[in-house]
């Protein structure tokens, strides 16, 4: 059983593989956090809570003559607000007599076999469809509540055992007589009383998502969030707790991902005796929720795991259960397709001519699918007009879209197409006919951005329009994959269509539009595949892969650009799911030139396409594209299904990048290799590889060198040829592919 309660010490513990965690009710009913992390076999872990008489920490009343006893020292699992803990809380109300006051106590609990769900919000699937992975999953809902104004926190736990990952989500359930107004709404509050911990969080901007950064947490609060109306690009839903030594092998690491793709906040505070609290849940400078009398409002799901390995074994924990748990099963044994997308080749400007022309190409190279981007639609010639029109744009497209589609199918290549469902914009139909579907204050001037407004997707109206026009879309042209878009930060939530009171409301009703919208149109077309795209990689998080199996990961296409970004992608998410492409030479966004080997390398981390005019390229650079996409196909299960391991650490100051896919019977591997920064004279790069076979011999394909899976391991590997050839060579940032087979 990975659940259990026991009556008597009202201890509970939870249980996977190898990690354990433990919560206790208390004389007077607060649900303390006793432990989360490696196993301790069950032993009872309130031994460690020391709780001393400290000034300035006062006291419940049930422990007025007791000073030691304070909220503001114990570890919880969840706390009230303005009742005594003075740290960070999980949750801020005011009850209709302006009372901010919430007093948690516990009501009941319930263990269940299997996963709960969430309504109108993505978690992670117990049993995901007919993926032929045994699953060992539990739920417990703990009901916490508040006596006074019947106030219901229903705590979530999804326990994967085998995973070792536990899920967390809340369901905040007004069962009192007044309405009560939620300020904030978190999903994960977790203290951790002992240790010194290191944040490792994943920031960024435009053109360069997820880069890692790693601060030790001081007596401070530390805040990683957006209020962008997106996860967005500037700090994803995802952090990582760590003790200061560890490193990508070595060492604790705890991980918390929120599955949300909107307004998120991650507090991380140290408070005056050292201990460390956590909390995840909505972004709430904006927010508000009106609670009405038997109405619940639910904070999304975190998933947590802990590894005491390292990083490399912390984010192997997420891919498996994003690649088997969270993305659709139907993508675990599905080839996705290697696609041409025509941005990067024509921007707006195309025709029905070049696109297929491109198609020609597509076909001749082997690749599956073209994907038409932005353009097709409305009056759009540039990014300044028509979203919302989602009407073929009959001057570039005078046969139609079905006719291209037709066309680009007869070509033996699907066909996918782009969508930015969510925006308007102030020049289309669709505006003239409802400029109250954009957000924006009333009598205010809306802030643009991209020359674009937002639609006000928390309307069912606006949900139908988008629906009705996509789904006629997709049914005429018979559309395989939808690149769904999103291209500006939000601004100014307003709803037309809600009263004054519950304009604090619009940021997560938004939200919650987008994936009803989602959860719509998969439901009318279960064989439609999305891609996920936000400028590049601004939505990319654990919520909208519930929807997408794969998200574009950044609008920078440039490999060198891509090796960090791609690799800060990694700590939290499987290379399954980064959409990579190779682009033109020099780069479009920083200039930067680059062989197509590197770049090939660099896309193969990821789900593989082109994005650049194949009908301009070389003979020589066609016969190595076609290598390239037979390579990808060769390799695509243990690219995509593999063990992966940064074999460089992003902190060192390394002139290479390195890393290393491992089939699941450790038969074959692959090592990756990108020299970034050429030099004369070279140090010889070197690497330990990881997860092989130590008593095997692994043949490097190609050639008839052969090592022990010791050696290649402990002894590691130097890529001394490759820096060798690099003097006198026109290829400024080399890399090379090695795949090696076990042959004993
Ligand atoms: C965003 C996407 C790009 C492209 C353009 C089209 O920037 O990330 O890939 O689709 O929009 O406008």
């Amino acid at each position: 059983m990975s659940i259990v309660y026991n009556e008597e010490s009202k201890l509970f513990i939870l249980s996977t593989k190898h990690t354990e965690y433990q919560m206790k009710i208390d004389e007077i009913g607060i649900l303390q956090h006793l432990y989360y992390g490696a196993t301790v076999g069950g032993m009872d872990m309130s031994y460690q809570i020391c709780q001393l008489d400290r000034g300035f920490s006062g006291n419940p009343y049930e422990y007025r003559s007791e000073r030691g006893k304070s909220l503001d020292t114990l570890p919880q699992e969840f706390t009230g607000a303005n009742v005594g803990d003075l740290r960070i809380s999980s949750l801020s109300i005011k009850s209709a007599n302006g009372s901010r006051s919430c007093d948690l106590r516990y009501k009941c609990h319930e263990i269940r076999k299997g996963k709960y769900t969430l309504k109108d919000l993505p978690y992670v699937r117990g049993h995901n469809g007919d993926l032929a992975i045994e699953e060992d999953v539990q739920s417990l809902i703990i009901t916490l509540w508040d006596s006074l104004i019947g106030l219901e926190v229903k705590l979530h736990y999804g326990v994967f055992e085998k995973k070792d990952v536990i899920t967390r989500a809340m369901v905040m359930v007004n069962n009192g007589k007044d309405w009560i107004r939620v300020n904030k709404l978190s999903s994960v509050c977790i203290d951790f009383p002992h240790g010194r911990y290191d944040l490792i969080h994943f920031y960024g901007r435009h053109c360069m998502e997820r880069q890692m950064e790693r601060v030790p947490v001081k007596h401070d609060i530390i805040s990683i969030q957006s209020k962008r109306g997106m996860s967005s690009h500037h700090h994803n839903p995802f952090v990582i707790l760590c003790d200061a030594d560890t490193n990508q092998n070595q060492g604790c690491a705890y991980g918390f991902m929120m599955m949300y793709s909107g307004n998120h906040k991650t507090e991380v505070e140290k408070d005056y005796l050292d201990s460390t609290r956590l909390v995840m849940g909505l972004q709430n400078s904006n927010f508000a929720w009106r609670l009405e009398v038997g109405e619940s409002v639910t904070a999304p799901e975190v998933i947590m795991t802990y590894a005491k390995n390292g990083l490399n074994q912390l984010s192997r924990t997420y891919h498996h259960i994003i690649r088997e748990n969270v993305v659709d099963a139907k993508y675990y044994n599905l080839r996705r397709p290697v696609l041409i997308n025509n941005w990067e080749a024509t921007y707006f400007n195309f025709t029905e001519e070049k696109i297929l022309e491109i198609a020609d190409s597509a076909k001749e190279l082997g690749i599956d699918m073209l994907v038409l981007d932005d353009g097709w639609f409305g009056k759009r010639n540039d990014d300044n007009t028509s979203l919302g029109d989602w009407f073929v744009n009959q001057e570039k497209l005078p046969s139609g879209l079905k006719h291209l589609a037709d066309g680009v199918r007869e070509r033996g290549l699907k066909f996918g197409l782009w969508f930015e469902p969510e925006m308007i914009s102030e020049d289309s139909e669709l505006f003239r006919e409802h400029p109250d579907w954009a957000m924006a204050d009333p009598e205010r001037k809306p802030m643009y951005s991209r020359n674009q407004l937002v639609l006000d997707m928390s309307r069912k109206d606006v949900q139908d329009y988008l629906f009705d026009r996509m789904a006629e879309i997709i049914r005429d042209a018979n559309i395989y994959y939808i690149k769904w878009d999103f291209n500006r930060s939000v601004s100014n939530f307003y709803s037309k269509a809600l009263p004054s009171d519950r304009q604090g409301e619009v940021a997560h009703r938004f939200m919650l539009g987008t994936y009803a919208l989602l959860d719509r149109l998969l439901k009318e077309f279960p064989e439609l595949m999305i891609e996920g795209c936000a400028g590049g990689g601004g939505r990319f998080d654990a919520g909208m892969l519930f929807y997408c199996p794969q998200i574009w990961t950044s609008d920078d296409t440039d490999p060198v650009a891509r090796l960090q970004i791609q690799s800060g992608t990694s700590y939290g998410y499987p290379v399954s799911t980064m959409g990579s492409h190779v682009s033109a030479s020099p780069n479009h966004q920083t200039g930067r030139r680059t062989s197509l080997n590197t770049r090939g390398i660099v896309a193969m981390s990821g789900t593989f396409g082109y994005e650049l005019d194949l009908t301009k390229i070389t003979k020589k650079e066609k016969e190595l594209m076609k290598k390239q996409i037979k390579d990808f196909r060769r390799f695509y299960w243990l690219i995509q299904h593999g063990e992966y391991y940064r074999l460089t650490d992003d902190r060192d100051e390394s002139y290479f990048t390195c890393w290393e896919f491992v089939s699941a019977d450790k038969s074959e591997a692959l090592v990756n290799i990108v020299i970034t920064d050429v030099h004369a004279n070279p140090e010889i790069p070197f690497v330990r590889l990881q997860g092989l076979d130590a008593d095997g011999w692994y043949l490097v394909e190609g050639t008839d060198k052969k090592y022990t899976g010791q050696a290649l391991m402990n002894g590691g590997v130097v890529f001394g040829e490759l820096v060798a050839n690099c003097g006198g060579s026109d290829d400024n940032y080399p890399g090379a592919q090695y795949h090696l087979i076990r042959i004993g």
